[in-house]
């Protein structure tokens, strides 16, 4: 069953999950737990305090949590590695470009998905930026890799993930998606890119600590979207897809990532698949993230959007903003104060929780808000008070 379709749970019902005081729009920051998520956490917790169970009992989170992750975003566990962090899982992408490859990034991305990629200047690798809107265009015969998150962390800008995956096949160029700031709002595909790194302590409602990466595996390569021959088309510097996943490698390889019963000295055997790129896992923390994912998919991320998107548009109807496809809404901090002298101030004393980020005011609307977290926030930011 497609649960997308049929969903287990209504948003009301969802929000029943979730303790999230009002009223709470930070979900850029951090995305409070739902309280089955929350308890399974305190409970490893104290299982850890009396040492009451073996490890072994907190690991299965992480597999648990790599297959619904997989579920989420439409890949087999197989090629779905876990990590800590968003830059902790693209360092082996960057490490595999070659010598003065040139990578292509929206200008105002957020850091942990350019530094990977900066930090290799000193053997030629260089970043390129352009804007969002046309980063498509961008792409040309000398990019080797396109670095873009599905929603902008300082602006909550939408990519349009075909027309710059597209333009990406046409000239060779691999495609990292940064899903952070829209998995569990944004419905995401993993067959559109290369690899997909989300981290799950913001719309997942994870604890810190727990992150994805999806990777084209060796089986998984024949199913790859074609890609245009660029050989009689660009120069001899230009990236070789083949060359570039034949260097891909596990670059923090523990025993975290070792095959079953692999745990001192050599020969290596490292585990099939993605699995080979996990770090050793923050076994409360993952502990935490299972629950979060599993009910995540009873509500369905098509519900989800459906909902975000609606408190978010009546955000900006009520700034007298048109209409927009993010569930995230940011005010021009300067602008904003312009308009709405007091805003700050009537911010914080109405207890709303947001973000400043990148000159901008950030507010996001998730499945735990409702219309009156909106209007708070509306009267706040406006001094209007509506019924
Ligand atoms: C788009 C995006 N990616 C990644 C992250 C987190 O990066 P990391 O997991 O490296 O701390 C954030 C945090 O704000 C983000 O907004």
């Amino acid at each position: 069953m497609d649960i997308n379709d049929d969903p287990a749970l209504n948003i009301a019902q969802a929000r029943a999950e979730w303790d999230v005081q009002r009223t709470f729009l930070d979900s850029c920051s951090y995305g409070p737990p739902p309280r089955r998520g929350w308890e399974a956490m305190q409970r490893s917790l104290d299982e850890w305090r009396a040492g009451s169970v073996p490890w072994q009992t907190w690991a299965e989170s992480v597999d648990a949590s790599r297959e619904l992750f997989g579920r989420l975003v439409g890949a087999p566990a197989g090629q779905v590695a876990t990590g800590a962090a968003v830059s902790q899982l693209l360092a082996p992408i960057a490490a595999a470009l070659p010598d003065g490859a040139e990578v292509l990034i929206p200008d105002f991305e957020f850091t942990s998905g350019v530094y990977p990629f900066a930090v290799h200047a000193d053997r030629g690798v260089r970043v390129r930026t352009a804007p969002l809107a046309t980063l498509a265009e961008a792409v040309d015969e000398s990019t080797a890799l396109v670095s873009f998150s599905a929603a902008q962390s300082a602006t909550g800008e939408v990519a349009d993930i075909p027309a710059i995956t597209r333009r990406a096949r046409e000239v060779g160029a691999i495609t990292v998606l940064d899903g952070t700031q829209a998995a569990g709002w944004l419905p995401l595909d993993a067959k559109q890119v290369d690899f997909l790194a989300v981290a799950a302590y913001k719309w997942l409602c994870a604890p810190r600590g727990t992150a994805f990466l999806t990777l084209p595996t060796r089986d998984s390569a024949a199913d790859a979207p074609e890609t245009a021959d660029t050989s009689d088309t660009v120069g001899t510097d230009h990236l070789c897809r083949d060359d570039f996943f034949g260097r891909l490698k596990p670059l923090a390889a523990g025993w975290f990532a070792a095959g079953a019963g692999a745990s001192y000295g050599m020969p290596m055997h490292l585990a099939d698949g993605a699995r080979a790129f996990d770090i050793s896992p923050a076994w409360h923390s993952w502990v935490g993230a299972a629950p979060a994912l599993e009910l995540l998919l009873e509500i369905g991320i098509d519900q989800i959007h459906t909902h975000d998107l609606a408190l978010a548009n009546r955000f900006r109807a009520g700034l007298g903003l048109g209409e927009s496809d993010s569930a995230i809404v940011t005010i021009d901090l300067d602008a904003g104060q312009r308009s709405w002298p007091g805003a700050l101030d009537r911010l914080d004393a109405a207890g709303v929780r947001y973000s400043q980020a990148g000159g901008n005011m950030r507010f996001g609307f998730h499945l735990y808000n409702d219309e009156a977290d909106v209007d708070t926030a509306l009267n706040a930011v406006t001094g209007t008070v509506t019924s």
